[in-house]
């Protein structure tokens, strides 16, 4: 790819990216636009400023060795240990956000228009910190409605609609023979993250995959069935967990006597029998698939799986897999289709796989991202949601979450 034409795609998803996130923004009430709604996470109107600090400093600051715009909202919108989630919450306007992210925008364009693409500094060698910049805005997106469904949570539920009527005609648990082979795992790509390189060969063993993620349906019978209560389900640590939190159903599930319903980003709404479960820990998913006598496929089967007779070639500017939809139109019953359905764009997936470096790996652009999380307290989850951005929705993905946390988009596809 020439450069210009590099020039011109990182611009382009720069701008697909950024209208995303003024839209998610129009979304947020001004009286949770401050508010730490939860203790996992900053306050929500952080989030927008970090995406342009955050942008400011890889490209600005580290690419090309320039000082900060604004060292005061530099540091304010900084995720640093210095800078704690409970001093978050001074923030500026909504007006002056959007100028912020506005300012530090334009100086990464300009930045790009000048840049030498060529140079040998790793953050600027093939456009680096602007793709860097991109991936990190889609994911911060993610993160946001995450956040918009925590204050729908918060909010008085003022009158439930009409529920879906309870019934499925799924088969379960609907199981896809995926034969032995080989295949590259990773992808070694500049633009690739940290974690997902080197790319490498792995063997896989036959084995059965469902062909679609596990439905909010089959999640009721678990619960129906007492999957909550019953303690022979549960590992010792996952059952401690269930105590303790009294869980009996997913986060953001709201289980009224007429039916069931969901916190989405945009309100309560009935849950559909037949879309996928969604926001449900790891030990959950373990218990669910004790319950129904499968297991969790490992990143490597999983990856495997959704890659066989699939990508050869990943194009990052590009990378919108099957299922890819609008963002904020919540999940949906998983479209028909041959083979495996619905590996991305409805929920991310649990693997049994702790977080783990490939053979290879090098901690860039900071330990943060990635090796930090490499402690055997994080496991894989693969896929990407509806709240994923479609370019981020590739087959070597890499997500990670210890196994307690259930506010993302999380669910299952159980293996045999
Ligand atoms: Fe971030």
């Amino acid at each position: 790819m020439s450069a210009s034409v590099l020039k011109r795609e990182l611009r382009a998803a720069l701008e697909r990216a950024r209208g995303r996130t003024l839209r998610l923004l129009e979304l947020v009430p001004d009286e949770f636009l401050k508010v730490r709604v939860h203790g996992f996470y900053s306050p929500i109107g952080w989030h927008f400023g970090h995406i342009g600090r955050t942008e400011e400093y890889w490209i600005h600051h580290k690419a090309l060795g320039r000082p900060c715009l604004d060292d005061e909202l530099s540091f304010l919108f900084a995720d640093l240990p210095e800078n704690p989630k409970d001093n978050r919450v001074n923030l500026p306007s909504r007006e002056q956000i959007v100028e912020y992210l506005a300012r530090t925008r334009q100086c990464a364009l300009d930045a790009l228009d000048e840049a030498d693409l060529s140079s040998p500094d790793p953050h600027m060698s093939g456009g680096y910190a602007w793709y860097f910049a991109f991936q990190h805005e889609c994911q911060h997106q993610e993160t946001i409605c995450e956040m918009l469904q925590l204050i729908h949570q918060r909010r008085p539920v003022e009158r439930l609609p009409e529920p879906h009527e309870w019934k499925s005609s799924l088969p379960f648990p609907d199981l896809v023979q995926v034969p032995s082979g080989e295949f590259c795992m990773g992808w070694s790509h500049p633009f690739s993250y940290d974690n997902e390189k080197e790319e490498h060969e792995e063997k896989v063993e036959g084995f059965e995959l469902m062909r679609r993620p596990v439905t909010a349906f089959q999640w009721s019978q678990f619960m129906e069935d007492g999957g909550y209560q019953r303690r022979e389900l549960w590992s010792e640590e996952g059952w401690a967990w269930r105590v303790r939190e009294e869980a009996f159903a997913p986060e953001y599930w709201l289980v009224d006597a007429r039916g069931y319903y969901y916190f989405g980003p945009q309100g309560v709404r009935p849950i559909h029998p037949d879309e996928p479960a969604s926001c449900l820990g790891w030990f959950e998913a373990e218990a669910f698939c004790r319950w129904a006598g499968l297991r969790l496929p490992s990143e490597v089967e999983w990856e495997y799986a959704a890659r066989l007779g699939g990508p050869g070639q990943l194009d990052p500017f590009n990378m919108v897999s099957p299922g890819a939809r609008g963002d904020l139109a919540g999940v949906e019953p998983v479209a028909e289709g041959p083979g495996l359905l619905g590996l991305s764009g409805y929920v991310w997936q649990w693997t049994s796989s702790p977080f783990s470096p490939y053979s290879g790996f090098q901690a860039f652009p900071y330990d943060g991202y990635s090796k930090d999380h490499m402690d055997g307290r994080h496991f894989v989850c693969r896929g990407g949601s509806w709240a994923t951005a479609p370019e981020l929705r590739r087959p070597t993905f890499r997500n990670w979450y210890v196994p307690t946390y259930r506010q993302g988009f999380l669910g299952l596809r159980a293996a045999r």
